[in-house]
């Protein structure tokens, strides 16, 4: 991940994706919309999407022009609305090691703050790239609404299946990556399989970030992950790791759990198979992510795309083997 960011004219880019996304998110007439925003912006993020957007720009031959640039700060304001909102939802007071915008301003605010950067992404998209642009964004958000939806329908439901939950990461978190991937492709005039090529690599590069992210949530430590550790088995959020293990432990899971209750589930999932089926799954995604590539003139650009899904899993593989062993 750190390649990808680090590269000379990703980084180069991302200082221009990072100004745009700052003129857009304050772009309100209201000092206090500005103000909130700014927030949650400021407060950090890798930008992991806008860089997969330039990388895809890049390494279908287009050097990210102002058209590119607007499409990847749309991309980040769209994920950053997101994040306020699913704060909201989750009653979170700490996002990035600061006070989220619920816990600060209260809810009524965070949700028009959120919706107001959602509202700006479209209205960039629409008026500074281009109409096939804006409607890749305008149908992601929709599928990242249905995804969080169907999470919310799931919860504390001991029945949850895999492909339910699939089905929810799926919308959520991975439609977002693969519009990061797909908007770049778009803005360089990329043949329809290679469109579909990069969408698909997004999307399965996507799944793996979530699924890590998720299985993170069981096995890192609340010091690593600047959040209680167990957080999804306490909202009520079974997610794909869990499903997958062999362990059952749905007659241990339930609304009100204690710290003991979270912390004997944690217990039994990292003693079992969890780990190496959920990092298996990872690198079957993996392979197809990297089968799903077109063909990448730009040896640097290629070098970068093709190790990016690999490299993140072992980086997540050492966190997680390590957490089992202790
Ligand atoms: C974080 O996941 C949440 C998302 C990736 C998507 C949230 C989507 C919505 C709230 C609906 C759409 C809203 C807009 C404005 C487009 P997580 O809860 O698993 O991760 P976390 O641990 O970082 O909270
Ligand atoms: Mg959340």
């Amino acid at each position: 991940m750190e390649r990808l960011l680090n590269t000379p004219a990703i980084a180069q880019g991302l200082r221009k994706v990072e100004a745009r996304i700052r003129r857009l998110s304050g772009s309100s007439t209201l000092p206090g919309i500005n103000a909130g925003a700014e927030r949650i912006i400021s407060a950090g993020g890798k930008r992991l999407r806008p860089a997969m957007t330039l990388a895809t720009a890049i390494a279908l031959g287009k050097q990210p022009d102002r058209r590119v640039i607007t499409a990847a700060a749309c991309v980040e304001l769209i994920h950053a609305g997101s994040l306020v909102h699913d704060d909201l939802m989750d009653n979170a007071t700490e996002r990035r090691g600061t006070t989220t915008l619920n816990a600060e301003l209260g809810d009524g605010k965070a949700l028009v703050i959120g919706d107001f950067m959602l509202a700006r992404a479209g209205l960039a998209a629409i008026t500074a790239v281009s109409r096939p642009v804006a409607e890749v964004l305008a149908a992601t958000v929709v599928e990242l609404v249905e995804g969080q939806y169907l999470e919310t329908t799931d919860l504390f439901d001991p029945h949850r299946t895999v492909e339910s939950a699939l089905r929810s990461v799926t919308g959520k978190t991975a439609a977002l990556f693969r519009a990061g991937c797909l908007v770049a492709a778009v803005c360089a005039g990329a043949s329809p399989e290679d469109r579909a090529r990069m969408a698909a690599y997004g999307e399965r590069f996507g799944l793996i970030f979530q699924v890590l992210d998720d299985l993170l949530d069981l096995t890192a430590s609340s010091r690593e992950l600047g959040k209680p550790a167990g957080n999804d088995l306490r909202q009520g959020v079974y997610s794909l790791p869990l499903l997958m293990a062999g362990e059952d432990v749905s007659e241990l899971l339930g609304r009100n759990m204690t710290d003991d209750q979270v912390a004997e589930v944690l217990r039994r999932l990292r003693a079992g198979d969890m780990v190496h089926k959920t990092l298996d799954y990872c690198r079957g995604l993996a392979a197809d992510a990297l089968a799903a590539l077109p063909v990448i003139h730009d040896s640097e650009t290629a070098g970068i795309l093709y190790a990016l899904p690999t490299a993140y899993i072992e980086q997540v593989s050492q966190i997680t083997l390590l957490a089992t062993v202790n």
